[in-house]
């Protein structure tokens, strides 16, 4: 049987309107994510598909654009279907051995932006590079900087590597497959890094139970990564610490640092008004 793309998309809709997700997500955007995934399959964009309604599927096309609804149905993320996703004004490859990088990172992008324009740091560490989103996008705007990033997952860590690649930006990135930063001897200027700060037992919503657990979940009270950080930072005389955190690990955070001989600690917020991560400096 061939689908004309008004037809799919007809289908689609009915099946994504019907679904767990639109329970989990009243406000999902059902159309918008039709055509996504419809453009994805047909290797065009919306744009062709408005102005070619009656263009048709091969059976190919079909069978694999209704197996991404009813898997999107089920709450698997978009991003994971098309393999693509947007940081930072660029789009990335990804899968699901990655995070889906958040609007919120690129917060930590400006902070420390705003941290190099005022010292010069030339040696960077990312800890849990992920798809590499936060590595790439600091090498594409600092063009004097290396970058060491590290990730226990060496899925992911391949991911990152083709990202670079694709970027130009791979001879400045060194990725390393291992565990915060170890084995790594250089001296490091600043160590950045958005690590998994979710505790263990939270119970995840259906949005994020797709992704990475080594991504989201940081330890029985969840900051447990986050201080491992702050520790190698002062045992290994790292002059700056930019770290996104979970919105009520603030004062979790405040009390760590307390004991702990530093220049200033500076919390930030994300765009709803959440503690989101801060910029430590010894
Ligand atoms: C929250 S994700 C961040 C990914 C990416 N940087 C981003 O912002 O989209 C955390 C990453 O840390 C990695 N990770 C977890 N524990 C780690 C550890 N001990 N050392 C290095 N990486 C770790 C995970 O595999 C995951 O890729």
């Amino acid at each position: 049987m061939r689908f004309s793309a008004h037809s799919a998309l007809e289908s689609a809709r009915k099946i994504l309107n019907a679904s767990p997700l639109r329970v989990a997500q009243p406000d999902l955007r059902i159309g918008l994510e039709s055509q996504i995934l419809l453009a994805h399959h047909l290797h065009t964009d919306r744009v062709f598909l408005h102005t070619h309604p009656e263009s048709s599927l091969t059976p190919t096309q079909a069978r694999r654009f209704f197996e991404s609804i009813q898997k999107r149905a089920l709450g698997y993320p978009i991003e994971y279907l098309t393999h693509k996703v947007s940081f930072y004004a660029r789009e990335f490859s990804i899968d699901s051995h990655t995070l889906i990088p958040r609007p919120e990172t690129e917060i930590l992008i400006d902070k420390a932006q705003e941290v190099l324009h005022t010292h010069d740091h030339r040696t960077i560490a990312e800890v849990g590079t992920g798809s590499g989103v936060i590595a790439i996008t600091l090498a594409l705007q600092n063009p004097k900087i290396h970058i060491y990033a590290t990730d226990i997952n060496p899925r992911a860590l391949r991911v990152a590597r083709q990202n670079a690649a694709r970027f130009g930006v791979d001879s400045r990135i060194t990725f390393l497959h291992t565990s915060l930063l170890d084995g790594l001897n250089t001296h490091i200027d600043m160590l950045i890094s958005n690590p998994p700060y979710i505790p263990d037992t939270y119970p995840l919503p259906l949005s994020v139970r797709y992704e990475p657990q080594e991504a989201l979940f940081g330890g029985e009270v969840g900051s447990e990564i986050l201080h491992a950080l702050i520790e190698l930072a002062k045992a290994r005389k790292i002059a700056c610490v930019c770290c996104e955190m979970g919105y009520d690990q603030k004062a979790d955070i405040q009390a760590f640092v307390r004991d702990i001989p530093h220049k200033s600690l500076a919390f930030y917020t994300d765009l709803s008004g959440f503690d989101r991560g801060f910029i430590l400096q010894f």
